[in-house]
C-alpha cells in the first residue's frame, strides 16, 4: 500500500480518489484533520476496505511508528501541510509546527522504517514531497519562468517553512540515501479546494450576493494547474521519476488575478445569471496581503521531456468543470463554512 499524509485536504483527496479510479492498491490516509481537512471530500470511499483512515498528526512520532510497522507502506506522499498564505502571516506558529517540525517527524519515522527493510524493498521504496514554486519567491514581469535550478527565495512564512520542508527533504536523501521525489507545483484549483483560496472563494462569495475582495491592484500574476493535472503528475513521478530529483509542476496558464476573477463572473453570469446586473459588479478592491509576490511562473519542461508529463486542462475547461462542480455541490461547500471559517474571514476580511 501507498501512505499518504494530507489526504483529506484538495489535493490530498483529489489524488486519493483520482487514484482508486486507477489503481487497485490501498492507501493508508494519515491526516489529522485540521480545520481544512475534510472526511466528507472521501465519502465516496466508505466502506472501501482499501482506504484505510488515520487520524494522525504528523509531528506525533510513536503513532507514525505504529502506522508504518502495521501497514508497511512501500511509498509514502507527503502532502500534509498548512497551505494557506494569508493564515501563514495572521498566526505563522502552525506553519512552523507542521511544516517543518511535522516533515522531519515524518522523515525520521520513515527513515527508521525504509532502514530496516529487506533489499529489494528498500531500493523500489520512495518519499515523494508535495511542495509548491512559492518557495522561488516572486519573478518581475519579464523573468523567466522558475526552474528546477531557480535558488529559493520564500517570502512568507508559508513559503518560508515549505522551503525549510524541502531542505530536510533533500538532505535526508544527499546524507543517508533516502529515496526522495520533490514536486514543486504552481496554484492547483478545482473540485473539493476550501473557500479560503481565491478561485473558491470568488464563486462562494458571488453566489451568495457578497463583495469579491480583490487585493491590491488585482495585477499579480499565478500559474494556474487544473487540480486533476497535479495528480496525474504526482503519479508519474512516483513511478518513474528519478531518485534526488525534483519536479516542477505547471499548467502554462499565467493569469492577473482580475483577469481570473473576470472569467468566473462570466462563467457564473452564464451558467447561473443574477436578476438583474453582472457577478463582476461584486468586484471590491481591499488592502493588499503583506509581502504579497508579484508573479510565479512554472517552467514544467522537465517533468515533459523526461516522464512525458503534459496537463489535460486547458485554464478554459478546467475553470468550466470547477464552476460547474461548485453549482452542483453547494452542500459541500455549505458543510466547510462552519463556525471556524466564519471565524477566519471575519478576522482576515474585517478592515
Ligand atoms: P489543504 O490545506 O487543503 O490540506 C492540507 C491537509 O493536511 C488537510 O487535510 C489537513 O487536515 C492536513 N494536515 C494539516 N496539518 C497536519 C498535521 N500536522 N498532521 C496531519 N495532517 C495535517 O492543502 P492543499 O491545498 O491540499 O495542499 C496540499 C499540499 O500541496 C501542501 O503541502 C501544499 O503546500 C502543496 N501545494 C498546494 C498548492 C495549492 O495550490 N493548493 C500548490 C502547490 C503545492
Ligand atoms: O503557488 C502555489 C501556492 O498557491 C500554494 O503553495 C498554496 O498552498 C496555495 O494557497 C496558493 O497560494 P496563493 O497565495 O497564490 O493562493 P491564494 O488562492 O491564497 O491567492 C491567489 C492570488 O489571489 C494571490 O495573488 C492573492 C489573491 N487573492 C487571494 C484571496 C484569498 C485575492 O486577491 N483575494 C483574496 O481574497
Amino acid at each position: 500500500m501507498i501512505l499518504v499524509t494530507g489526504g483529506a485536504g484538495f489535493i490530498g483527496a483529489n489524488f486519493v480518489l483520482d487514484w482508486f479510479r486507477q489503481s487497485d492498491e490501498a492507501v493508508l490516509n494519515v491526516d489529522k484533520l485540521t480545520y481544512a481537512g475534510n472526511l466528507g471530500t472521501l465519502q465516496s470511499l466508505q466502506g472501501n476496505p482499501k482506504h484505510v483512515f488515520a487520524r494522525v498528526d504528523i509531528c506525533d512520532r510513536a503513532a507514525l511508528d505504529a502506522l508504518f510497522a502495521e501497514h508497511k507502506p512501500r511509498a509514502v506522499l507527503h502532502f500534509a501541510a498548512e497551505s494557506h498564505v494569508d493564515r501563514s502571516i495572521h498566526g505563522p506558529a502552525d506553519f512552523v509546527q507542521t511544516n517543518v517540525v511535522g516533515t522531519f517527524t515524518l522523515l525520521e519515522a520513515t527513515r527508521q522504517y525504509w532502514n530496516a527493510l529487506p533489499g529489494a524493498e528498500k531500493a523500489a521504496f520512495r518519499f515523494l514531497h508535495v511542495s509548491t514554486d512559492e518557495v522561488f519567491g516572486s519573478l518581475s514581469t519579464t523573468d523567466p519562468q522558475f526552474s528546477e535550478t531557480t535558488p529559493y527565495a520564500p517570502n512568507s512564512p508559508y513559503s518560508a517553512t515549505k522551503a525549510g520542508s524541502d531542505h530536510l527533504v533533500r538532505a535526508y536523501h544527499h546524507t543517508y540515501g533516502l529515496p526522495v521525489l520533490t514536486t514543486n507545483c504552481s496554484n492547483n484549483y478545482g473540485p473539493y479546494q476550501f473557500p479560503e483560496k481565491l478561485i473558491p472563494l470568488m464563486i462562494a462569495n458571488a453566489l451568495a450576493g457578497k463583495p469579491l475582495p480583490v487585493y491590491g491592484d488585482g495585477q499579480n500574476v499565478r500559474d494556474w494547474l487544473y487540480v486533476g493535472d497535479h495528480c496525474s503528475a504526482i503519479r508519474e513521478v512516483l513511478a518513474r521519476g528519478q531518485s534526488g530529483e525534483t519536479y516542477n509542476v505547471g499548467g502554462w496558464n499565467e493569469k492577473k488575478n482580475l483577469e481570473v476573477v473576470h472569467t468566473l463572473c462570466d462563467l457564473l453570469d452564464e451558467m447561473r445569471p443574477k436578476a438583474a446586473g453582472s457577478y463582476r459588479d461584486q468586484i471590491t478592491y481591499v488592502a493588499d496581503r503583506a509581502g504579497h509576490d508579484r508573479r510565479y511562473a512554472i517552467d514544467a519542461r522537465k517533468l515533459e521531456r523526461e516522464l512525458g508529463w503534459k496537463p489535460a486542462e486547458t485554464f478554459e475547461t478546467g475553470l468550466r468543470k470547477t464552476v460547474l462542480w461548485y453549482l452542483d455541490n453547494h452542500a459541500w461547500v455549505a458543510g466547510v463554512q462552519s463556525g471556524e471559517y466564519q471565524n477566519w474571514v471575519a478576522k482576515h476580511y474585517a478592515a
